[in-house]
């Protein structure tokens, strides 16, 4: 079948209709407040739109301004796809792939390293050169059996606090928080206001949110009466003892049964607090950030390496087409990368690199899975060294 549409930029006018576009793809009923919210923090200029014959709008998306942190520290301005939605009168006409298409020829004239994004579903956007980077569990902790080592002395300093005083601390937290974790994306404005809006369609029949405070972390949980649980929410510490003390405070919680949290990181050291390691059980394993390289040179270039690597890796990007042989070389203190003509060491899918700068994937499945091939067996143990990263990545905001 074949679909008239036309791709035009959004303005302050669309914002209302792109709402009504997005809570239909969604299955959610904007109310006024979230549409004024939605008006603070939605810049019409960063969205596109596809639009039928009428001017009606029939796909969306859009991109949020973030920032990444890259390992080594080096802090990326990082275009945050978002709002992707086409009608349900006009899938699979190529709309998404009409909209994503412009919509990344314009973050590789701005210059961009990189863009991220959150899916929907897992397969869509590998055709766009994006691969899953970070990761997440699920997880449930029977709370009375749940018990923090005796030898991990209680340091305390941990209180509970107001959204008002949240709003104060937190932002400055989790700045401290995300220049120390690879893959951490920086909240502006238009994270923090939806995160202590705290809308109430998004609170699964759960309370409001409370939080705990740290001088080195926070925490926010809900409580779900009719289950006798809490869900965490987030916990952000920038020490190994405020994560330790606000866990011990969210075990803390009598009437509380059962502890849930969706996003622990994969690496995060809770089991490892607990007498009993197995009362962290993982109830689920989700991808987190997908992200993909625009500027293969810049991207290398910004992050450092674990170990001293001279290679020559040979991207393919059949969507963005912005791949090619680069020589990186890189090491503990610093890294360049240029073009070069020299012969491949080794061969990236362009949906594998993202993954692998973030140090999100190691280089055994990639390898596995076809992603990432050299002829020497060695020298794919030395890319493995020095890509990966002291930590998981987390990315940490949804967008
Ligand atoms: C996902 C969505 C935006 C796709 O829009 P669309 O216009 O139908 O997509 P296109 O026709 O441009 O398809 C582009 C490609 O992606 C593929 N594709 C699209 N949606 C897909 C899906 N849900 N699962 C698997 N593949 C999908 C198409 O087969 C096509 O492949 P090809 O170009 O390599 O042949 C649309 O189905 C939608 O709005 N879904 C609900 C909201 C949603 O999930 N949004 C994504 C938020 S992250």
């Amino acid at each position: 079948m074949t679909t008239s549409f036309a791709l035009r930029r959004a303005t302050s006018k669309d914002l209302a209709a792109m709402a009504e576009a997005d809570g239909r793809a969604f299955g959610v009923h904007y109310t006024d407040s979230d549409l004024q919210e939605i008006e603070s923090v939605l810049d019409p200029d960063r969205f596109w739109l596809a639009v039928d014959t009428d001017d009606a709008i029939v796909g969306v998306t859009g991109a949020f301004d973030l920032h990444v942190t890259v390992p080594g520290g080096a802090v990326l301005p990082m275009p945050g796809v978002t709002w992707v939605s086409v009608a349900l009168t006009h899938r699979r006409r190529g709309v998404l792939r009409a909209l994503l298409t412009e919509q990344h020829r314009e973050f590789v004239e701005q210059g961009h390293a990189l863009c991220g994004l959150t899916a929907s579903e897992g397969a869509i956007y590998g055709r766009f050169g994006y691969g899953p980077t970070t990761a997440n569990r699920s997880v449930e902790i029977d709370r009375r059996r749940a018990v923090l080592r005796a030898d991990l002395p209680d340091t305390g300093g941990v209180r509970q606090a107001g959204t008002e005083e949240v709003r104060e601390l937190a932002p400055e937290l989790h700045r401290r928080w995300a220049a120390g974790v690879p893959g951490a994306v920086h909240r502006g404005p238009a994270q923090w206001t939806p995160q202590l809006a705290d809308h109430e369609h998004r609170r699964g029949g759960a309370t409001a949110l409370f939080h705990l405070v740290h001088p080195d972390g926070y925490a926010s949980y809900r409580r779900l009466h009719s289950e006798r649980a809490a869900v965490v929410t987030e916990v952000v510490a920038t020490t190994a003892q405020a994560h330790r003390e606000l866990w011990r405070a969210l075990l803390a919680m009598d009437l509380v049964e059962t502890v849930r949290c969706r996003a622990l990181a994969l690496d995060d050291p809770l089991p490892l607090l607990l007498t009993d390691p197995r009362q962290v059980r993982t109830t689920g394993l989700h991808d987190g950030m997908w992200t993909r390289a625009l500027d293969v040179p810049a991207l290398l270039s910004a992050r450092r390496y674990g170990i001293e690597i001279d290679a020559v890796l040979d991207v393919g990007d059949p969507f963005l087409d912005r791949g090619g042989r680069f020589r990186l070389r890189g090491g503990p203190d610093g890294a360049t990368c240029e073009p070069t003509t020299a012969p491949a060491d080794v061969r990236v899918d362009a949906t594998a690199l993202g993954p692998l700068v973030l140090g999100g994937q190691r280089t055994r499945p990639l390898a596995g899975a076809g992603l990432l091939t050299a002829d020497d067996p060695a020298l794919l143990h030395r890319i493995d060294l020095a890509f990966l990263t002291d930590r998981l990545p987390v990315h940490g905001t949804e967008f």
